[in-house]
C-alpha cells in the first residue's frame, strides 16, 4: 500500500526508514531517493514516525 503516492513510497518502505533512523517525513523520503511533491503524506509519515512504524499509526486505528 502507497503512502506517499507521488513517489510510490509503501508502507514497508516507510518503516524501513524509520528503523534506519529517519527522523521526519523528509528523511523518510530522502532515504528513498525521493523529495516531498505535493506533501499530502507528511502528516501521515509524521504519525508512522510518532507510532514507532506504519503499523501503529493513529489513522489505522481510526479506521478499525
Ligand atoms: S503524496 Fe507524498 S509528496 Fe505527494
Amino acid at each position: 500500500m502507497y503512502v506517499c503516492n507521488c513517489n510510490g513510497v509503501t508502507r514497508r518502505e516507510v518503516d524501513e526508514a524509520i528503523v534506519a533512523g529517519a527522523q521526519g517525513p523528509e528523511e523518510v523520503l530522502a532515504h528513498h531517493g525521493c523529495e516531498p511533491c505535493c506533501g499530502r503524506c507528511l502528516p501521515e509519515i509524521a504519525d508512522g514516525i510518532a507510532c514507532g512504524g506504519m503499523g501503529r499509526t493513529r489513522s489505522l486505528v481510526a479506521a478499525e
